[in-house]
């Protein structure tokens, strides 16, 4: 089955929707976007409350079998260093970074013992860019790296794979958020000189689902931006 988070909006919505098109078992969560339809495969939690994801894990205990877990729910704080609200800054780790810890420390007991299990983070390329007004985004998303390493060898002989997906820019979700100067200047920037169909997304997540020696790495999937 597949554990979806961020399932109602964006990326995640988009992924969910492929993945019930093609048939499979898939739950997924979200927060303050309330699900549109299929309410029965929705689960409301929030990442930064390991008690909500606690009962999340114990209402769908049947289900979990050979688990893909799709870390996908990520949040964003724009600002300046030196101006950034702290709060505000140590949200962002607490949702992107910690957020997906504790799922993955809450599902790896149920992973290890069937062993088998598949791990995808969503990770940036602002984090390996250097964008201005990312550091909170862009340490949250590079700390998941070096999580996922550590994971990946603690885990190898469990049949249990977790990978990262450094994504781009895309035409779903937050990036079409952003004014529309900074958009132009985006897409500018990129060598395919287009925001990136989230099929490509869908293609490599499959990929990686079907793959069991790809573990401990991140996916650039960008257009040619580095
Ligand atoms: N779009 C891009 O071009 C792009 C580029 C690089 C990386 N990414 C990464 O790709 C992932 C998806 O991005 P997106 O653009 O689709 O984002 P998005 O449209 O902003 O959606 C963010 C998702 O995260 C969920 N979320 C936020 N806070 C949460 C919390 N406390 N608990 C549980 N869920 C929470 C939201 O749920 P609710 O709406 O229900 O609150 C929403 O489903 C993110 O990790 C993002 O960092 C995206």
């Amino acid at each position: 089955m597949i554990l979806l988070t961020g399932a109602t909006r964006g990326i995640g919505k988009f992924l969910f929707e492929k993945f019930i098109s093609l048939g499979e078992d898939v739950i997924g969560t979200y927060h303050n976007t309330f699900p549109e339809n299929d309410i029965d495969r929705f689960i409301k939690i929030d990442l930064a409350d390991y008690d909500s994801l606690k009962n999340m894990i114990n209402k769908i205990q049947y289900k979990l079998k050979n688990v893909v877990l799709i870390n996908c729910a990520g949040n964003n704080y724009n600002s300046f260093a030196h101006k950034s609200n702290i709060e505000k800054w140590e949200e962002v780790i607490n949702i992107n970074l910690i957020g997906t810890f504790r799922l993955i420390n809450l599902l790896l007991p149920i992973m290890r013992e069937q062993n088998y299990g598949r791990i995808i983070n969503f990770a940036s390329i602002v984090a390996q860019k250097g964008v201005p007004g990312t550091s909170a985004y862009a340490a949250s998303k590079s700390g998941l790296w070096g999580l996922t390493k550590a994971i990946a060898v603690e885990n190898a002989n469990k049949g249990i794979t977790i990978n990262n997906l450094n994504l781009g820019y895309f035409n779903i979700g937050m990036i079409t958020e952003v004014p529309e100067n900074f958009l132009k200047q985006v897409i500018n920037s990129i060598p395919k000189a287009e925001l990136g169909n989230p099929d490509n997304i869908f293609n490599v997540v499959k990929f990686l689902i079907e793959s069991d020696y790809i573990t401990g790495t991140s996916i650039d999937i960008n257009g040619g931006l580095f």
